[in-house]
């Protein structure tokens, strides 16, 4: 039986440094620590998943389980054909996993270096930074499906990856628990260069034709530039969604806003900026209270010390209600709300 913590404290267990206790905590190896868990009615209700932290806001206690996920493991599952397999257990540490398969000579997965949590949560919200997303590498995972009780494999398809989006939150969210995930890096490997960030920061580096392990030498370097350190400011990184709105609205847009920074998607919807909006909004170093931007940042909030879930959602709605009255566009929070 794992073992198991009453009235656990959750705060160095959330990077944005929320305060909150859960009525009981047990750590997950596997799928036997799963099977012997929900084998007791007693833990078999209410629960919450946890990897990392790092995308979650912690509004209270929590009355219930919280499974802290630590499946370990990393492995080369097949090299035949055009791609390497990589297996990880979920309760793996991303960055960690993402140096590995570098320094084994597997690229593919350099973009995303430096990104806070596991494995496991990796393909909850399709994972994406400087061009490059989870579901581009991604091969299939395998989670315990707690209305069955039984261990499932899931392609991309059954995963419905989407922009910060997929299965696991929406229907499938709670019911899934992500034990490991295999990535497919394909042998013909292509650097991803497209951001502008990323190719700035390689030619003042002077290097013109990278390696991986310079790209992802460059990720590191913009991302320690731009992003708050959760180690030293409490965060969950990016806190809304860019939003996304089609060509009438953004042409409306764009007329009153010169500089409105605009991606084309592939299907004619135009993805905006919500740092932009919410810069313009007057919000970059704002606070209120405890909780504010970041000044490098406004798409980032920040803990400035000793705020709770509510002061997270109250300058959240303040945001939210200032972007809507300046632009007409709705915000929606990226991190869950526990
Ligand atoms: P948690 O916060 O523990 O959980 C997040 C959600 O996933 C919860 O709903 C949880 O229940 C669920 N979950 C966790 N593990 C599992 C599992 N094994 N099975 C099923 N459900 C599970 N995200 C990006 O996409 N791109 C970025 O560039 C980026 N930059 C960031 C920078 C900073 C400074 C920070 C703090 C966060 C950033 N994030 C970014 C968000 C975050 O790193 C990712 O969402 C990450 O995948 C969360 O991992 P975690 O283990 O901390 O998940
Ligand atoms: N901007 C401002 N002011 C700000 C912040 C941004 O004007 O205060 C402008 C920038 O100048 C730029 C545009 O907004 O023109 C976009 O900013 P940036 O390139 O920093 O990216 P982002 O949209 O803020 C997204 C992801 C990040 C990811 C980076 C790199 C989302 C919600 N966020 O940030 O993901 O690392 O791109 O790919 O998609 C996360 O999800 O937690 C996260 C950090």
């Amino acid at each position: 039986m794992p073992r198991l913590l009453a009235q656990a404290d959750l705060l160095p267990l959330n990077t944005f440094g929320l305060p909150g206790r859960a009525r009981w905590l047990a750590e997950v190896t596997g799928e036997a620590d799963l099977r012997r868990l929900m084998a007791q009615p007693e833990w078999a209700g209410r629960r919450l998943i946890l990897g990392g932290g790092s995308n979650v806001v912690l509004t209270g206690d929590y009355d219930g389980l919280v499974l802290k996920v630590a499946v370990p493991g990393r492995r080369l599952v097949g090299e035949e054909g055009d791609a390497w397999w990589v297996e990880a257990g979920a309760g793996e540490i991303w960055h960690d996993l993402v140096m590995w398969t570098l320094a084994q000579g597997w690229p593919g997965l350099e973009n995303l270096a430096l990104i806070p949590g596991t494995v496991g949560a990796a393909p909850v919200q399709n994972i994406g930074a400087y061009g490059l997303e989870l579901a581009d590498r991604f091969a299939w995972l395998e989670a315990f499906d707690f209305v069955t009780g039984a261990v499932v494999r899931l392609d991309a398809a059954a995963c419905c990856f989407a922009y910060r989006d997929s299965l696991f939150k929406r229907e499938g969210a709670g019911r899934y628990l992500i034990l490991r995930v295999v990535f497919r890096l394909p042998k013909a490997w292509r650097a991803v260069t497209g951001y502008a960030d990323v190719a700035k920061e390689l030619a003042a580096r002077q290097v013109a034709d990278p390696t991986p392990r310079e790209i992802a030498d460059a990720v590191i370097a913009v991302r320690q530039r731009k992003l708050p350190d959760p180690a030293e400011i409490g965060n969950a990184g990016s806190f809304f969604k860019n939003p996304v709105v089609d060509a009438g609205t953004h042409a409306r847009l764009a007329a009153g806003h010169p500089g409105l920074p605009s991606y084309p998607q592939t299907d004619g919807t135009i993805k905006l900026a919500a740092g932009w909006l919410i810069d313009q909004c007057g919000w970059k170093g704002r606070a209120l209270g405890p909780v504010g931007t970041h000044p490098n940042q406004a798409l980032v909030l920040v803990n400035r010390g000793g705020a709770t879930g509510a002061d997270v959602r109250a300058v959240a709605q303040a945001i939210q209600r200032d972007v809507r009255a300046a632009f007409g566009v709705e915000l929606e929070p990226e991190p869950v709300f526990v």
